[in-house]
């Protein structure tokens, strides 16, 4: 029987693009998508692999435990994927982000805790679990953990229940921490294919306070090879940081947007800093490197084949434009 694996939100950014590596790397194998398909899942974003004779989607949540017990058994690997993933939106509905990134990851460990088939639970978790970190220093997988708004608070409880998952019941469990991804099928409400979209436009982009907080950008091909090397060489229990290596400031980001889209930096529109912005993310990926990993998307160019993905893809990310648009809090 063929080697059968789970991707929950398998639909979303990330997601679609590890369902196209898998698909591309290991076309022997079963792959069943699990995404409930909310704003930021696209079933659109897998239409090419329609014809891939391996891959199923179901469409269901992962906090629903009757969904999960009909496709998680039989699965050697588990990928979850499937998350609330936009900060701000967690800012006003913090409650649909507790239910999803962590009830749902406690239905799914339950699901795998009981599954006798299951080699390797993949819990995708992110470097905002590690809250703001000071220039000069960079976050290892021991460091405390201190998520600062309700999304990485969130991520971290799943994060560390899945951890207790291989401490208390021995289920073969795997934690990755990546820093920001960008690249195609990204949803237009994240900063780079906001900003990219805004700008094809000529409508202003909104930069956050001083614009100097800074993120490490990792290319999502770069991730999906990631976790990909971690089905077969992460060790139960531990954790693992991807970094892209690419610490830049939102400010430096948003010139080489402009400059890249070909719209002057009068576009810049300064607005007041998010709450509990933290300022920097970094990550040290020792720990992956010594498996021989490394990023291999530069960030000039990753950056530079994103803008002309979404110049090329005009009809995927219109539609979803008005969704992007932030509903008012309440
Ligand atoms: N985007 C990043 O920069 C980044 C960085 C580090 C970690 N991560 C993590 O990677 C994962 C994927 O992020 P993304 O940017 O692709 O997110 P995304 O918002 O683009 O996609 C999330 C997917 O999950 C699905 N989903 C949401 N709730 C669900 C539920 N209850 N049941 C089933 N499916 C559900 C959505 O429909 C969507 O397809 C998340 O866990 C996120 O926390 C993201």
């Amino acid at each position: 029987m063929s080697t059968r694996i789970l991707v929950t939100g398998g639909a979303g950014f990330i997601g679609s693009n590890f369902v196209h590596h898998v698909a591309r790397t290991r076309p022997d194998w079963q792959i069943v998508v699990l995404d409930k398909l909310t704003y930021a899942g696209r079933r659109e974003n897998l239409a090419d692999l329609e014809g891939h004779r391996g891959l199923s989607f179901v469409q269901g949540d992962i906090a629903d435990a009757l969904v999960v017990e009909r496709v998680l058994p039989g699965c050697a690997y588990v990928v979850n994927f499937a998350a609330e993933t936009h900060v701000d939106r967690s800012l006003y509905d913090a409650g649909r982000f507790i239910q999803t990134d962590m009830y749902g990851a406690f239905v799914l460990l339950e699901a795998a805790r009981r599954s006798p088939a299951l080699k390797l639970f993949v819990q995708i978790s992110t470097d905002e679990v590690y809250g703001s970190v000071e220039k000069g220093s960079s976050s290892r997988e021991t460091d405390a953990l201190m998520p600062r708004n309700p999304y990485s608070a969130s991520k971290a409880g799943g994060d560390r229940l899945a951890y207790s998952y291989f401490a208390t019941y021995g289920v073969p469990v795997v934690v990755t921490r990546a820093s920001n991804n960008y690249g195609p099928y990204q949803f237009p409400e994240k900063v780079i294919p906001l900003f990219v979209t805004h700008a094809i436009d000529d409508i202003p982009v909104p930069l956050y306070g001083d614009g100097l907080n800074v993120r490490d950008w990792l290319h999502v091909d770069d991730h999906c090879r990631a976790v990909d090397l971690l089905l077969e060489r992460g060790r139960p229990g531990e954790t693992y940081n991807i970094g892209g290596g690419n610490e830049v400031p939102n400010i430096d980001l948003t010139r080489r947007i402009l400059s890249l889209v070909g719209k002057p930096e009068t576009l810049i529109k300064r607005v007041p800093d998010r709450p509990g912005h933290d300022r920097r993310y970094s990550l040290d990926s020792g720990k992956l490197r010594a498996f021989g990993w490394e990023p291999q998307v530069p960030f000039a160019e990753g950056l530079a084949r994103t803008v002309a993905w979404y110049r090329d893809h005009e009809a995927w990310w219109r539609p979803l434009k008005v969704a992007a648009l932030r509903p008012p809090p309440g």
